[in-house]
C-alpha cells in the first residue's frame, strides 16, 4: 500500500432485532487515503468482507440524505466525512446508526417518526386570497421576503438534526428541529394564510420543548441552521399568542426580570412560569438547589449597569419582527 494511506479500524455497530437480543460491534481494518469518506469504506467493508452489512445510501455527493448516522457519536452524512480526521482524533471510526430512532437492522433506522413529524406541521401553502398574485408578475414575493426563508429550502431531510436531538429523545412529541425549520418556511412565506393558525397549535408539546442546545444546528450538513429557525418561531408565538405555555411565560418572565434588575430574580420567574399554584409543585426542586446556593432566595438588587441593559432590550424591541 501507498505511504498516503492510513490502516483504519471501524467498529460498527451490528444488530438484527429479528434475530438477536442485543447489538455488538464488529471492527474491520483496512487501508484507505485519508480523504476516503466512511460510506466508502463501508461500502468496501460490504463489498470485500462482509456482504451482510446494511447501510442505506443513495446519491454519495450529499444530495440525497439517506445516508444519515452516528460516526464517533456525532450525527453526521457519511458520504461527507472523511476518515483521516476521524482516525486522527479518535484512533478508530465508530459507526452507530441513527439516534431516536428505532433500528431496522445494522445502521439503518425506521424513520417514521420522523416523518410523521413533518406531516404534522402541515408542510404546504396554505393560500392566502387577500394575497392573490400581483397581476404581469410570475410571484408575489419580493426578493427580501424570499431571503427570509433561504436555509430552509436547503434542507435534504437527512434527520442529522432529529437524531441528534435531546428534546426528541426526551419527549417523542417534540417535532423536532427539521420539520420545526420547515413550519418556519411556511410561517414567514407572506402567501400562506395560516400563520397565525400554525404558531398557535404548535405550541401545545411542541415549540416549547425545545432545550435550546443548538445541537441540531451543530449536526446539520446544510447549514439550515434550525435552532435559529425555533428562536424566530418562539418570538412570532409570543407575539401573535403572549405567554400561554410555561415555556412562553418562562421567556417573558426571564426578559422581565432582566430589564427590570439586570439578574434573574429566581423565586418571581417561577412563579411567572407556574403562576402561584405551580410554585407549590417545584418546592422540592427549589429547596434542593437552596440548600446548595442559599443566594438565589436573597432579596433581589437592581445591578449596576442594569440602564445599558434596558437600552439594549429597547433596541432589540423596535428591530423585532412581526410574523409578516
Ligand atoms: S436546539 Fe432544540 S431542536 Fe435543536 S437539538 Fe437542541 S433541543 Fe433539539
Ligand atoms: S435541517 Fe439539516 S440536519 Fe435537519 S434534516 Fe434538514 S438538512 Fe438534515
Ligand atoms: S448518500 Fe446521499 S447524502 Fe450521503
Amino acid at each position: 500500500m501507498a505511504a498516503s494511506t492510513v490502516a483504519a479500524n471501524f467498529d460498527v455497530f451490528r444488530f438484527d432485532p429479528a434475530r438477536q437480543v442485543q447489538p455488538r460491534y464488529q471492527r474491520y481494518t483496512l487501508e484507505l487515503a485519508p480523504h476516503t469518506p466512511v460510506l466508502t469504506a463501508l461500502l468496501r467493508i460490504r463489498a470485500e468482507i462482509d456482504p451482510s452489512l446494511t447501510l442505506r445510501y443513495s446519491c454519495r455527493s450529499a444530495i440525497c440524505g439517506s445516508c444519515a448516522m452516528q460516526i464517533n457519536s456525532k450525527s453526521r452524512l457519511a458520504c461527507q466525512t472523511p476518515i483521516g480526521p476521524e482516525v486522527e482524533r479518535h484512533g478508530r471510526v465508530v459507526v452507530e446508526p441513527m439516534r431516536n430512532q428505532p433500528v431496522l437492522r445494522d445502521l439503518v433506522v425506521d424513520q417514521a417518526s420522523f416523518w410523521a413529524q413533518y406531516d404534522r406541521i402541515e408542510p404546504h401553502l396554505k393560500l392566502d386570497p387577500a394575497h392573490p398574485m400581483p397581476e404581469g408578475r410570475t410571484t408575489s414575493m419580493t426578493p427580501e421576503e424570499v431571503d427570509r426563508f433561504k436555509e430552509t429550502p436547503r434542507c435534504i431531510a437527512c434527520a442529522a438534526c432529529f437524531s441528534a436531538c435531546p428534546a426528541v429523545e426526551a419527549d417523542p412529541a417534540f417535532p423536532g428541529p427539521m420539520a420545526l425549520a420547515k413550519l418556519y418556511r411556511f410561517v414567514v412565506d407572506p402567501r400562506d394564510g395560516a400563520t397565525q393558525d400554525r404558531l398557535v397549535r404548535i405550541q401545545p408539546n411542541g415549540l416549547w420543548l425545545c432545550l435550546r442546545c443548538h445541537l441540531c444546528t451543530e449536526a446539520c450538513p446544510k447549514d439550515v441552521r434550525p435552532s435559529e429557525r425555533i428562536r424566530d418561531l418562539k418570538e412570532m408565538a409570543i407575539a401573535v399568542q403572549g405567554g400561554t405555555e410555561h415555556g412562553s411565560k418562562h421567556a417573558i418572565g426571564f426578559k422581565d426580570n432582566i430589564v427590570d434588575l439586570g439578574l434573574l430574580n429566581e423565586m418571581k420567574l417561577v412563579r411567572q412560569t407556574f403562576g402561584v399554584g405551580g410554585m407549590l409543585g417545584q418546592l422540592p426542586q427549589g429547596l434542593k438547589i437552596w440548600r446548595k446556593k442559599p443566594e438565589v432566595i436573597r432579596k433581589p438588587h437592581r445591578i449596576e449597569g442594569a440602564d445599558e441593559l434596558e437600552k439594549i432590550y429597547a433596541e432589540l424591541d423596535k428591530r423585532s419582527e412581526t410574523p409578516k
